[in-house]
């Protein structure tokens, strides 16, 4: 079935070896399994000054071709996505690769309908139903460019989005059922809305029924649409033909500085990619049930829940709701339910079910797992070792997957039972991935056992091209740091045996559940409260999050209660970010420990946060040394 699944060891070490000497011939070997409409032109042309990065240029084809058309004649009535709602006694769905190309072509046509066209931005603000995976399809078919927003950002946020993007049609719900809450993800949109003049049309499905104002002449609901469509008879709709190089995607995501940024996927690499590393990484076999906990609005769902799976026939599980609700079996009933074979989760999943004990695991039957997955930020070895004995029972490998948004796929990661595992370690780079560490002044460090900067040398076909609208912004964020490289913002180790492990951000960048949001974005956010002066927000190491956020708050005034003013603040955060970038702690200070030239010193910031008071460093150069010694006083 996959022609490029590496099978042993020996396999994938020949594979690597001709990655990385004829990278033009490997990618080509593979991009030959799919199905384009012309074979590209020209493998490959780069540079990381410029930057300028083009895979297939020249060829033609469209993504949904290759996830669905090329299916039916196979897999016409397999499951394409078991959908689990998210009350357990509520009908689940199961939609095979006839009924999901039927859909997607509907639903294109609806688009269609309303006057999308290719190139047309349209944002996607959903819960974790088909219809999310449909719209983003539909998008892709039609050749307009799909920007998902995650649902839990604030009305401001995805004004932001929207605005940056210049999208034109809106796609959500009334609202999204996610543990006991209830998100009227239609009324956060209308606010958004309010500033966003590009938006011309709101598709709104219906998911909790809530009540929600349909604005005249703009907002239509999905069902409504459909019905439309239907009418007309044949619901076919042809897919437009791309260029390898045309925008596929938009998805936002924190740096260090500014507003969080549109990472910008293109068709052609990106399928390639997500696929091959889908396919290779958890050795996926014909039939297998695959289940991935993460959201589609990140692009751990775009590439491992939607576009990999689908692209290579596999069948992807998605779930509406939460691992905690309604118990802390959730998950495992899911894998009893369905005999889910490979299970793909994040670290702070792991460590959140660890506090519940064995009692929800116990009596469950997971003897379908095969293969583990865990993403989205360093996994510890107490949750590694948990996850492997008592939910893999031992005999299931546990692929350690390193990768960005930026990387549109699996970067780092052992291959499923074929190269080796070690706990804490992302391990070997994937075929066609050539890392290397650097030092500050970005010398390579070479050899084992060593640290340093994870930089990436070469072009994989699943990197960002740009970032949408500015280009400049691309080149400085990751090729200006250090000369000729991709810059990931990780810090990293290299082992005895050549294994890497990735150490975290080294830049103001947290992960807070595997959620990336930037220091400065938070700051912001405070600083957006009346009474606020000035903030400082840094990381620190918290039991299940992997890292909560510290906010140091100048308060001019506070009402008398600061307990009150704390809580304010935080909804401040909500309605200008949303709820996940609430900070766990917020500390009132009198000032901020500062250089003489008035950049905040961060490093002190971050220590006092980790309760290390020890090892602070010189702060004798600091503006006002006495600021320190109050607020390691005052720390929570
Ligand atoms: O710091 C790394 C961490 O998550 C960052 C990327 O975040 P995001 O773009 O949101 O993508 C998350 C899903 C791919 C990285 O720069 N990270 C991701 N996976 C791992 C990780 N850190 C350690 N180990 C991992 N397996």
């Amino acid at each position: 079935m996959y022609p490029y699944q590496l099978k042993s060891f020996e396999e994938y070490q020949q594979a690597y070896h001709q990655s990385v000497i004829d990278p033009e011939g490997f990618w080509a070997n593979i991009a030959e399994h799919f199905y384009w409409r012309k074979k590209w032109d020209k493998v490959l042309e780069w540079d990381f000054k410029s930057p300028n990065i083009k895979w297939f240029a020249g060829g033609k084809l469209n993504i949904t071709e290759n996830c669905l058309d090329r299916h039916l004649g196979t897999l016409g009535n397999q499951p394409a996505i078991i959908w689990e709602p998210n009350e357990p006694d509520e009908h689940h769905r199961i939609i095979t690769y006839r009924d999901l190309y039927n859909k997607v072509c509907q639903f294109a046509n609806v688009l269609k309908n309303n006057g999308v066209k290719k190139g047309d931005r349209v944002c996607i603000y959903m819960g974790m139903i088909p219809e999310l995976a449909i719209a983003t399809l539909a998008c892709a078919r039609i050749g307009a460019i799909h920007s998902v927003v995650f649902g839990g950002f604030s009305a401001q946020s995805i004004a932001d989005r929207i605005q940056d993007a210049q999208c034109s049609l809106v796609i959500t719900c009334d609202g999204a059922f996610r543990g006991g809450k209830d998100i009227p993800l239609k009324s956060v949109i209308d606010d958004a809305l309010i500033g966003c003049p590009t938006v011309k049309r709101v598709i709104v499905c219906t998911r909790t029924r809530t009540p929600v104002s349909m604005l005249k002449g703009r907002d239509v609901w999905w069902e409504d649409e459909i019905k439309q469509v239907e009418t007309m008879g044949n619901p076919a709709c042809p897919a437009e033909e791309m260029d390898a190089e045309d925008m596929l995607f938009i998805l936002y995501t924190s740096g260090s500085t500014g507003k969080p940024k549109g990472v910008v996927h293109t068709c052609g690499g990106y399928m390639v990619y997500a696929n091959y590393t889908f396919v290779n990484t958890f050795q996926y076999q014909p039939g297998e049930v695959y289940f991935c906990t993460a959201d589609i609005g990140w692009i751990t769902g775009h590439s491992y829940i939607a576009y990999g799976p689908l692209s290579a026939g596999a069948t992807t599980l998605m779930f509406e709701g939460v691992p905690t609700y309604p118990d802390a079996g959730r998950l495992w009933d899911i894998v009893d339910k369905y005999r889910v074979n490979i299970l793909y989760t994040a670290p702070t999943a792991i460590r959140s079910l660890m506090g519940y004990g064995l009692g929800p695991v116990n009596h469950k039957d997971l003897s379908s797992l095969r293969k583990l997955g865990s993403v989205g930020e360093p996994i510890n070895e107490e949750a590694w070792h948990w996850f492997k004995d008592n939910i893999g029972k031992g005999r299931c490998p546990i692929v350690d997957t390193w990768w960005q948004t930026e990387t549109g796929g699996i970067m780092i990661t052992p291959i499923a039972g074929i190269t080796p595992e070690k706990p804490g370690y992302a391990t070997l780079p994937l075929p066609g991935v050539q890392p290397i560490l650097v030092d500050e002044n970005g010398k390579e460090v070479t050899g084992n056992n060593v640290s340093g900067n994870l930089c990436i040398k070469f072009p994989w076909p699943g990197m960002l091209r740009t970032t949408f609208g500015d280009h400049e912004r691309f080149r400085k964020t990751y090729f200006s740091t250090y000369e000729g490289l991709y810059f990931t913002g990780d810090g990293c180790m290299r082992d005895e045996d050549g294994y890497y492990r990735i150490t975290g951000r080294v830049d103001d960048v947290l992960n807070v559940s595997g959620h990336r949001i930037g220091t400065a974005e938070v700051e912001n956010a405070i600083n957006m409260h009346a009474g606020v002066v000035e903030s400082a927000v840094v990381g620190y190491p918290h039991e299940i999050k992997g890292q909560g956020i510290y906010a140091f708050v100048i308060a001019e005034r506070f009402t008398h209660d600061a307990e009150l003013t704390k809580k304010d603040i935080l909804q401040t955060v909500s309605r200008i970010i949303g709820p996940i970038a609430k900070p766990d702690k917020i500390q009132f200070v009198s000032g901020l420990p500062k250089t003489r030239s008035g950049k905040i010193m961060r490093r002190i910031l971050r220590k006092i946060a980790e309760g290390e008071f020890d090892n602070l460093g010189d702060t004798s150069t600091l503006l006002e040394p006495a600021v320190v010694e109050e607020i390691k006083k005052g720390k929570l």
